[in-house]
């Protein structure tokens, strides 16, 4: 059986006191009314990292970060490696989300590295992927997620590879109240998952979890997840109420 994830991103929000507020108030819903096996991760700010680890240290919920440097260490200012990360607790990072991308000019290559040294750190790395709306409506939406996967995931050794979760984000659908249909999510994670099989076999491609992530909210999250090959969500906005986000959880 494939694991399900639900993935807080918290994105640059909350101050301090929000922060352990919020989550604070997520690990007490999760410990009291989640009763199904969801595995369940926030990812919020460098800042937090540490205090927030502590906060939720003999929870059920995890510890994750939104972005690691590709390098080990060094002259990168204002950078944070992947061993800093480790060493404050966190099991968990985004890698490649479509804001980094977009911002911060993150290519295919140097995600590769990322995922790399994420990966020696023992990090869980959660690979996003995603086409803009003009790539859809050319209708070359699947193949450019595939060049994502090739070009940042399939270097690895298939023992490697066995640690990546993905999540699939169409960009039009990220903070934009569009979610993508059932049918679009479907279609795009069987899509992925093929082109696993293709690369690593159909064994392998059946135990890796493709999150969905882009306006998920607690009214459609059920229907999203109840698609075969959707094995959680990446939730943006809706993670920074802990109400809407423990809702989210529960819909498995
Ligand atoms: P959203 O963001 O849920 O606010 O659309 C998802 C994400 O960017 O991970």
């Amino acid at each position: 059986m494939r694991k399900k994830i639900v993935a807080g991103n918290w994105k640059m929000n909350k101050n301090f006191d929000e922060a352990m507020a919020l989550a604070s108030e997520v690990k007490n819903m999760v410990n009291t009314e989640v009763t199904n096996n969801t595995i369940v991760v926030l990812c919020v700010p460098f800042p937090f990292l540490y205090p927030v680890g502590k906060l939720l240290e003999g929870s059920r919920v995890a510890l994750g970060a939104q972005n690691a440097h590709e390098k080990e260490a060094g002259a990168y200012t204002g950078e944070v490696s992947a061993g800093m990360l480790k060493s404050v607790g966190a099991t968990y990072v985004i890698l490649g989300h479509s804001e980094r991308r977009e911002y911060f000019k993150e290519t295919n290559t140097q995600l590769a590295e990322k995922i790399n040294l994420a990966i020696k750190h023992g990090f869980t790395p959660i690979f996003c992927c995603g086409e803009s709306l003009d790539q859809r409506n050319q209708n070359i939406h699947i193949s450019f997620v595939k060049s994502q996967l090739d070009e940042s995931l399939f270097h690895l050794s298939e023992s490697d590879f066995k640690k990546i979760v993905i999540a699939y984000e169409p960009i039009w659908a990220i903070g934009t109240g569009v979610t993508a249909t059932t049918e679009q999510a479907q279609e795009m994670h069987n899509e992925i998952r093929q082109h696993i099989a293709s690369r690593y076999g159909t064994s392998v491609a059946s135990e890796i979890s493709i999150l969905y992530g882009g306006s998920c909210k607690p009214d459609n999250a059920k229907e999203l997840f109840a698609c075969p090959d959707v094995d959680g969500g990446l939730i943006g906005g809706a993670s920074l109420k802990a109400r809407d986000f423990v809702d989210i959880i529960k819909s498995f």
